[in-house]
């Protein structure tokens, strides 16, 4: 903090290795790829790591597909998600070769093949079906079932590899689903691999042959007391079914949730007969997931403080909404100019950060053995404005 200002985030490079390298390794020698899914933390310092150690990944937009090129990772390593992808963006997925376009919606395979065509190259896609499971997650992150925007009804996904097959433009690879994120149980991933299954089987009857299979992100961490599940034993089942399918899956906050904290500092205690609120540097704008998702983040002190004011606090930021909160009712010690970790903020975290109330972007940190690196400088307050123009009259 004392070099590099507050607030702050600090990301492990061991622990994104080391969880990456666990479900890398959960497969042994079954043809696999596991595409880092790039939302949760698109940091290019994050990227490169994880290029480095072979890593593909899963991206959701040109700016994430540059993000990665930019980083050092292969276009024919990425899979290519997200609900609407424009006209440009197919475009530059096909010049760079990524590998699959994760096709969401009838519309969009009929754009892919026109941009296709217009290039006079193929696409490779794969289908995301909705499997209609419950994930049994928060609602606002949870995607497998019909009532949710994502992927083609199971039931319709036939016909539309049936007009992928007749194109010349298009290559079909596999079969792609997604079913929310968070997910601390095993058994919701393995009812959707059951209906996935069945359909690849249909296709099969129907010679359509299906190469790989994409089974989306999802994996939860402990946030608080969860527990999440055994990767090694998720990939085990899902390998006792598949026979020689190739899989991929797209984790995200699985690699760097727990990699990452956000460091906040105490500005000011205030104390009412009803409530004790730490009034922190740190605020929703910087870390939304508690005041969008009442998402629980473990608050530790940076170092022990026993001479500090012992209460049950708010952690609350200087944003004009009730909402801006980042912890509710955690017992510690407090003095002002104290230094606080919000834990497992590595996912979701810097990626949903925004500059309302005019508050500059944060810092990020990499540590790497045992020096540690800037790579993400705070933005400054000039940075705010200087893509803005007056008008002149
Ligand atoms: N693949 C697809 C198609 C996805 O939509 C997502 C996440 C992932 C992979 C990665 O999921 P993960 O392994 O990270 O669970 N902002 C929310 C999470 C939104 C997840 C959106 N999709 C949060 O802070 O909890």
């Amino acid at each position: 903090m004392q070099c590099y200002g507050s607030p702050l985030y600090v990301y492990s490079r061991t622990d994104i290795e080391k969880n990456w390298r666990e479900f890398d390794s959960a497969f042994g020698q079954h043809p696999h790829l596991v595409c880092y899914a790039v939302k949760a933390n698109s940091n290019i310092a994050v990227l490169n790591v994880l290029a480095k150690i072979g890593a593909g990944f899963d991206i959701v937009s040109i700016g994430e597909l540059e993000r990665v090129l930019a980083a050092g990772g292969e276009a024919s390593k990425c899979v290519f998600s997200g609900v609407a992808k424009t006209q440009a963006e197919i475009k530059r997925g096909l010049e760079v070769g990524i590998r699959c376009f994760n096709v969401e919606s009838a519309a969009e395979l009929v754009r892919i093949e026109q941009v296709a065509s217009s290039l006079n190259t193929q696409a490779s896609i794969s289908i995301r079906v909705n499997p209609n499971v419950d994930a049994k997650t928060h609602p606002y992150i949870s995607t497998g079932l019909k009532e949710n925007k994502f992927g083609v009804d199971i039931d319709d996904a036939l016909e539309l590899y049936k007009t992928a097959q007749q194109s010349e433009h298009l290559l079909i690879k596999g079969l792609d689903c997604h079913i929310g994120s968070q997910i601390t149980d095993v058994s919701p991933f393995i009812d959707a691999l059951d209906k996935v299954l069945d359909l690849i089987e249909v296709l099969k009857n129907q010679g359509i042959d299906i190469e790989h299979l994409d089974l989306g992100g999802g994996v939860g961490i402990t946030y608080d007391n969860e527990v999440p599940l055994d990767i090694a034993a998720y990939v085990a089942q899902v390998l006792k079914k598949v026979g020689d399918l190739e899989i991929i899956l797209e984790p995200g906050r699985a690699i760097v949730g727990n990699a990452g904290v956000f460091i906040t500092k105490v500005e000011f205690l205030k104390q009412n007969s009803d409530k004790s609120f730490a009034l922190i540097d740190g605020a929703m704008n910087d870390l939304l997931r508690p005041a969008f998702y009442n998402a629980y983040h473990h608050v530790l002190p940076v170092r022990e403080n026993s001479k500090g004011v012992d209460a049950k606090w708010d952690l609350v930021g200087p944003i004009c909404e009730t909402g801006d909160f980042l912890a509710k009712d955690r017992h510690l010690s407090l003095s002002e100019g104290d230094y606080l970790a919000l834990m497992s903020a590595g996912a979701y975290g810097f990626t949903m950060s925004s500059n309302y109330n005019s508050r500059p972007r944060v810092a990020e940190v990499m540590v790497s053995d045992s020096e540690h690196h800037l790579i993400r400088k705070r933005e400054t307050i000039q940075d705010l404005f200087n893509t803005e123009y007056l008008i002149n009259d």
